[in-house]
């Protein structure tokens, strides 16, 4: 077994041991990339404080997001067709979160059902929707959510059409999927991810199958989905969900101050300063530039969260000294599942966690609400 010392080695056997196909699916960003790249450089570019001699010896990285307690300012990020980089890697990746005390989201578009985390955890944990045209169906998804004890909705907003990823197009990931002979070979190689597949309670889209008459196999369901995404949605739509709804709930996918208080308006619990990983407007500006406006415009209002970019215990200090009160990963624990299963997530949350744990002492933080503008080099800004 290699030794894991960051995320980028978990990235790195990751790519060894998930099919090219589900690899890049996960790595690429939407067009040029122009935006997934900026996530890392215009973070990267934000120096921290160094600070010395100060007693660091007792650390806390709890925290409390809309009403939650937090183990550390981490939640795992809702992702698509989880499952298929790892057999069961909804539950897996749950579990992992709440061994590690911080919750996962669970993505409308899962393999693992609803029903199927719940049983394999016991414990709540947030669900994500995109808001498809047929609502009966979303009124049918959230009464299971409730059901299941999930204790936060995650609403996504930049996902009403899809940005194209052109590393699905060329390995045939379109919608809906296609077998290339290119693929197949590809996944001959990959023996453990098979066996991992063919143990695994689902193989399709588990929220959906069984729950839309007709729809029970990968290649319709895709098609179905395709053409149920919903370009008309807009802030009226809330209202709706909230009230089928009717508990705490966030919105995900907000870059522009103005968003930032319309969410406000309509009652966000929170939001999520998100670009979608770099997957959606392909020349949007890095969700860490966004987030210091939009932190100063509404934080007194809602909590906010942050994601894009988010590699290493620095980033989270980094977004948090820039106004989020904690931060979603999506990729650092897709390539730990990938990787490695279950471990591999606990590994990704491990590193972020000792990482975050060395920044605050080398900054002399000692607790999550000691973090400010303060930590940065840059501290005061533009003050004599
Ligand atoms: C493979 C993949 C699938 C995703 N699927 C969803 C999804 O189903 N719903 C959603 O709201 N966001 C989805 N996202 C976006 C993530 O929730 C999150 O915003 C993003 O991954 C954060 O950036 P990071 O990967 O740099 O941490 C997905 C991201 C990736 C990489």
């Amino acid at each position: 077994m290699p030794t894991i010392a960051c995320i980028d080695d978990l990235r790195d056997l990751a790519r060894r041991r998930v099919p090219r196909a589900f690899f890049e699916y996960a790595d690429s960003g939407s067009y040029s990339q122009d935006t997934l790249r900026a996530n890392r450089e215009d973070m990267k570019k934000i120096l921290l404080r160094q600070r010395v001699m100060v007693d660091v010896s007792a650390r806390d990285v709890s925290t409390t997001v809309i009403g939650q307690k937090l183990a550390m300012p981490l939640v795992l990020a809702p992702i698509g067709l989880l499952g298929m980089q790892h057999g069961d890697g909804e539950i897996l990746a749950a579990q992992a979160a709440n061994e590690a005390g911080i919750p996962f989201t669970l993505s409308t578009m899962s393999v693992g059902s609803i029903e199927d985390v719940a049983e394999g955890t016991g414990k709540p944990f947030w669900f994500q929707l995109y808001v498809i045209r047929d609502r009966e169906f979303i009124k049918d998804l959230l009464a299971r959510a409730r059901a299941a004890n999930c204790s936060v909705l995650v609403l996504t907003v930049d996902l009403q059409v899809l940005g194209q990823r052109h590393r699905d197009v060329h390995n045939g990931l379109t919608v809906p999927l296609q077998i290339k002979l290119s693929n197949v070979l590809d996944v001959a190689t990959k023996p453990a991810w098979i066996a991992s597949i063919a143990r695994a309670k689902r193989k399709t889209f588990g929220n959906i199958a069984g729950h839309v008459k007709g729809m029970e196999n990968v290649n319709s369901l895709a098609q179905w989905t395709n053409q149920q995404f919903d370009p008309a949605l807009n802030w009226k739509d809330v209202e709706w969900i909230k009230s089928q709804w009717g508990g705490k709930l966030i919105i995900k996918g907000i870059l522009d101050v103005e968003d930032a208080r319309i969410a406000c308006d309509v009652g966000a619990d929170g939001i999520v300063v998100s670009n979608h990983g770099g997957r959606q407007l392909d020349g949007a500006p890095s969700s860490i530039s966004a987030l210091p406006r939009v932190a100063d415009a509404v934080g007194a209002r809602t909590d906010i969260l942050f994601d894009g970019g988010v590699r290493t215990g620095a980033d989270l200090m980094r977004a948090l000294a820039l106004g989020a009160k904690c931060c979603m990963v999506g990729r650092p624990y897709v390539w730990g599942l990938g990787a490695m299963g279950k471990a591999g997530v606990a590994k990704a949350i491990e590193c972020l966690r000792k990482e975050l744990e060395v920044t605050m002492a080398l900054t002399g933080t000692r607790n999550i609400s000691e973090i400010g503008p303060q930590v940065l080099a840059d501290w005061p800004r533009n003050t004599a």
